[in-house]
């Protein structure tokens, strides 16, 4: 479906017409803010991340202004709504100021209710803030920060292209421990020449720090990356399952949950932002390159915005955001369910999968029975979940949901 002409409101009444689903519900909303610049691309890095080379500091205002212009033509899509969660991420959206973030809650909050309590994380980066740079944040309203320390091995950090050593991420984690209540740290593992004792540093130090919150993720070579065309020799498959193992005995050993394929958390401290994209819940994405998920009584639509931060505020500014927007269709919705809900340690409540995709359970009674004879997923009367076979080989387990050629 491409974009139909005339403005926000002539789309809104395209998007509530009949259609083929009947959802009776419409899901908890959640916000992703992105923004897009960082000091340097990383080697591994397929997010729309872009190096900043023009003077000191990225063009700030004009930013701000262009989400502003975004959210606006966004409204009438979410109208009445009310907002569970916001995720500011990137790029390296630590590189803005805390006033700039002030500014762009301070714009949503304009515009959009909050539900009491919103959780709101800001993704940052390790060497891009002075000291009281996280406090400023918290002043602005983040309640949750996530700092991409990656490794606090020197060796690693340089391996991976990181702008950053092991002792600015030390010194970030220190701060954001100060500064909010509950905080994520993102580490990777297989790193290029890394060994399973350097591994258990790395774990060593980062539970040191007694988390609340880590996303753990084995390092992938992504396509268009610099490591796709230059890669770098990785552990093999067998040491990256037993870093696994290690990873998972040691952090339940410290009082955390892995409640979800990369994330571990303690109790009350899981990130309610990405719990909601696991269970299938809707996001309005505004940002360079943000994708979203909207619900409406007979439809879902993804939607993506422009991905060059240039070409994004000079259309965003017009009121032109989104650069694509699709409907997902019947036959897809299934395995798009299963590829989020899969992920979870504890699977999903059967009555959710009808509430959040408008199918009837019918829809994947055979895939979930031949799941289940296959030893990959469990099921009682009110919930199906995935067996530990199930959540080491997730991607045959999602792929039984796919919709047949
Ligand atoms: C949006 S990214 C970047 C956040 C932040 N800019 C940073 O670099 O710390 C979120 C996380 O995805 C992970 N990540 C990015 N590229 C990856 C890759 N190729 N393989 C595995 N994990 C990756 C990193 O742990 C990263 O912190
Ligand atoms: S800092 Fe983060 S977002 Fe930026 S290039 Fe590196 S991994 Fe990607």
């Amino acid at each position: 479906m491409g974009r139909p002409g005339g403005g926000p409101t002539s789309t809104v009444l395209h998007l509530l017409r009949p259609g083929v689903l009947s959802l009776a519900a419409l899901p908890p909303l959640s916000l992703y803010v992105h923004l897009p610049w960082c000091l340097k691309k990383c080697p591994y890095c397929d997010f729309n991340s872009h190096e900043w080379r023009g003077g000191d500091a990225p063009p700030e205002a004009r930013y701000l202004d262009a989400l502003r212009a975004d959210l606006e033509s966004a409204l009438p899509l979410v109208w009445g709504r009310r907002v569970h969660s916001i995720f500011i991420g990137g790029g390296t959206p630590s590189l803005f100021s805390p006033a700039s973030i002030d500014r762009l809650l301070a714009d949503i909050r304009a515009r959009l209710p909050l539900e009491p309590g919103c959780e709101v994380t800001l993704e940052a980066n390790p060497g891009t803030f002075e000291r009281d740079r996280f406090r400023g944040f918290r002043a602005a309203g983040v309640t949750r920060l996530s700092v991409g320390v990656q490794s606090f091995d020197d060796a690693m950090l340089k391996a991976i292209g990181r702008v950053h050593d092991g002792a600015q991420a030390r010194a970030a984690v220190e701060e954001a421990r100060d500064a909010f209540d509950t905080f994520n740290l993102d580490l990777m593992y297989a790193l290029p020449g890394q060994t399973l004792p350097m591994l258990q540093a790395d774990l060593d130090i980062a539970l040191s720090f007694d988390p609340p919150h880590l996303s753990i993720y084995q390092l992938t070579l992504e396509p268009n990356t610099y490591f796709a065309s230059h890669p770098p020799s990785l552990p093999d498959d067998e040491q990256a399952a037993d870093m696994l193992d290690v990873i998972t005995r040691r952090t339940e050993a410290a009082g955390l949950q892995r409640y979800e394929v990369s994330a571990f958390a303690k109790p009350g401290h899981r990130c309610r932002h990405n719990l909601n994209y696991w269970q299938f819940g809707d996001y309005l994405g505004i940002g360079a390159g943000a994708h979203g998920k909207l619900s409406f009584p007979h439809r879902i639509v993804r939607q993506v915005r422009w991905r060059e931060p240039a070409a994004y505020m000079a259309q965003a500014l017009q009121g032109n955001a989104v650069s694509n927007e699709h409907e997902v269709s019947r036959e897809q919705l299934p395995f798009e369910f299963m590829l989020n809900a899969l992920r979870l340690k504890d699977g999903f409540e059967l009555a959710m999968f009808g509430e959040r995709t408008g199918l009837a359970l019918t829809a994947i009674q055979r895939p979930l029975a031949e799941a289940e004879a296959k030893g990959l997923l469990q099921r009682d009367l009110h919930r199906a979940w995935p067996t530990e076979r199930g959540f080491d080989f997730l991607n045959d387990l999602q792929a039984l949901f796919l919709a047949p050629a």
